[in-house]
């Protein structure tokens, strides 16, 4: 059984969808839940869901794309429930567009909450789970990012740059018992029942959240055939395994959806090198390019440091 009584989980962006589910599952495992979203009804709402189950939650509406925001989040933790133990970093959104349409606004937009707001909630509860020798960070990273799509480079830019995010503070909190992984979820995307707009505000929600102009060019008929199992529910229970004392698995990331997980990972191929008869030079680029592009006989290395392990043992 997975070990979630009595700690301390904040999440974030959790009065709608998957952030819902999240802070549901925590509380429902016997966490105490600071629910944190930037619109007070939709976090209210969630807290009472929370309470009328017998959960123990708290909103905290702040956004967390700013520092004082996210410090906000856990000086709530810690005076109403004492510590911080788990930060699930869910909030985000896309403002999508073709890249000649994507401005200044749209990509500090959504680097602020996917990769300032993780980064800030993250850091503010750092000390608190050193101090103490544990704590779990489950980020909220993409397939848009990871493998990426047209119309919205903005997203896939900051969604990768979660994952980076994760490796980064994985390698650093290692010593201190802290663990730190990201998922890449799939669910529906459009607003659930704990919305609590009005069918126009809700349409124009979406639009501005979720509006993509090629959704048409990513979602093909296979995976239009899965919609209807993109309940994010369904990945929730990958987050309480990440979130609990039981996991040990640190620094790695995981597709989930329609009740499936999987491991995403980042790998180096064994590659190509010229001997010492003299430097590369761009024929010999032409002339490997599938050897350089090879990627049987790589590895997925844990940090620079094993990477440069392996350069070495090449090159011998
Ligand atoms: N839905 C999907 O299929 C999908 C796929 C890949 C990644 N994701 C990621 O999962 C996360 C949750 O997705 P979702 O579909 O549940 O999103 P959602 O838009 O339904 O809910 C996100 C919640 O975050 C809140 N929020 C936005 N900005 C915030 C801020 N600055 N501070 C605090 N709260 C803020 C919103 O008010 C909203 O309630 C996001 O990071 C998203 O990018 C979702």
């Amino acid at each position: 059984m997975v070990g979630l009584v009595g700690d301390v989980a904040i999440v974030t962006g959790a009065g709608r969808r998957l952030g819902r589910t999240h802070a549901l599952g925590l509380a429902a495992a016997g966490a105490r839940v600071v629910v944190n979203d930037l619109d007070a009804r939709v976090a209210d709402r969630v807290v009472g869901e929370i309470g009328a189950a017998g959960g123990t939650a708290v909103a905290c509406v702040a956004s967390v794309s700013d520092p004082d925001g996210a410090s906000r989040l856990v000086d709530v933790a810690s005076d109403r429930f004492g510590s911080v133990d788990i930060v699930v970093n869910n909030a985000g959104f896309m403002r999508n567009g073709y890249l000649e349409d994507i401005d200044r606004s749209m990509l500090d937009e959504v680097l602020a909450v996917n990769i300032g707001g993780s980064f800030h909630v993250s850091r503010a509860a750092w000390p608190l789970m050193k101090q103490r020798g544990h704590g779990r960070i489950v980020m909220t990273s993409s397939a848009g990012g990871m493998f990426s799509m047209s119309a919205a480079a903005n997203y896939a830019a900051a969604k990768a740059g979660v994952y980076g995010l994760t490796k980064a503070l994985a390698i650093e909190g290692r010593s201190c018992g802290i663990g730190v992984n990201a998922i890449l979820p799939h669910a529906n995307p459009l607003p659930d029942d704990n919305d609590a707009l009005d069918d126009e505000e809700s349409v124009q929600w979406n639009e501005e959240n979720w509006g993509t102009p090629a959704v048409d060019d990513y979602l093909v008929p296979s995976f239009l055939e899965l919609l209807d199992r993109r309940d994010p529910s369904l990945i929730t229970p990958l987050v309480l395994y990440l979130a609990s004392r039981s996991c040990t698995v640190t620094g790695e990331a995981f597709a989930a959806g329609m009740g499936r997980f999987s491991r995403v990972f980042v790998g180096e191929g064994p590659g190509w090198r010229r001997g010492d008869d003299g430097p590369p030079t761009v024929a010999d680029i032409a002339a490997n390019i599938d050897a350089i592009r090879a990627t049987e006989g790589g590895i997925v290395p844990w940090d620079l440091t094993e990477e440069h392990a392996f350069l070495g043992r090449l090159d011998r």
